[in-house]
């Protein structure tokens, strides 16, 4: 076996916490990043989830990322932990990872993790307001669920990737805040 690409759009992007060899920005045709999902297990609690990222199909939309390249040895223990990690509603897909241009290859067959709308804590869209007093108040055993959307919103500025959804709920974090104070 050869080594394997994992694509992260949401937490994965800012805290991977498994070896890798390399990493490159990279896209996944036809998703968007929605905080649509339910975290019962490390945003929040079974009672009061928080809200995290998921992908949500959207014709002529792309979602960027990180892809990471994993070591053939190392697969299957990184894959074991990584399925533990997202057992709250994500199933392990596969797709065409796309790459800024560099020299080197512009497409991979990747895998990622999507909790599709099916699964048992998806909530689906609700006005910003409200995903963003909802973010502002969750906590769960991984800390802060305005920790995940802050350290999201850097690294997506960080990797030049613009994502308005994300951009306008940490708008509305930082007001809730600011208005609370
Ligand atoms: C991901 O980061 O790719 C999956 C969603 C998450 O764990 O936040």
């Amino acid at each position: 076996m050869e080594s394997v690409w994992l694509f992260g759009y949401g937490s994965l992007i800012w805290r991977p916490d498994f070896e890798f060899l390399s990493s490159r920005v990279a896209w996944v045709d036809g998703w968007t990043r929605r905080f649509w999902q339910g975290s019962h297990d490390h945003r929040g609690i079974p009672e009061a989830p928080g809200r995290v990222v998921t992908l949500i199909p959207s014709e002529n939309e792309r979602c960027g990322g990180i892809a990471f390249e994993i070591a053939a040895p190392d697969v299957k223990d990184i894959f074991t932990a990584l399925d533990y990690r997202e057992k709250n509603g994500y199933d392990r897909c596969e797709a065409p990872l796309y790459f800024v241009p560099d020299g080197g290859d512009s497409k991979v067959e990747g895998i990622f993790y999507i909790a599709n709308q099916n699964n048992f804590a998806f909530l689906g869209d609700a006005p910003i307001e409200q995903i963003a007093k909802q973010i502002n108040q969750s906590h769960g055993p991984s800390g802060s669920n305005s920790e995940y959307l802050f350290n999201l919103a850097l690294s997506l500025r960080d990797l030049d990737i613009n994502d308005e959804h994300v951009f306008e709920i940490e708008r509305e974090l930082k007001h809730l805040n600011q208005t609370a104070q």
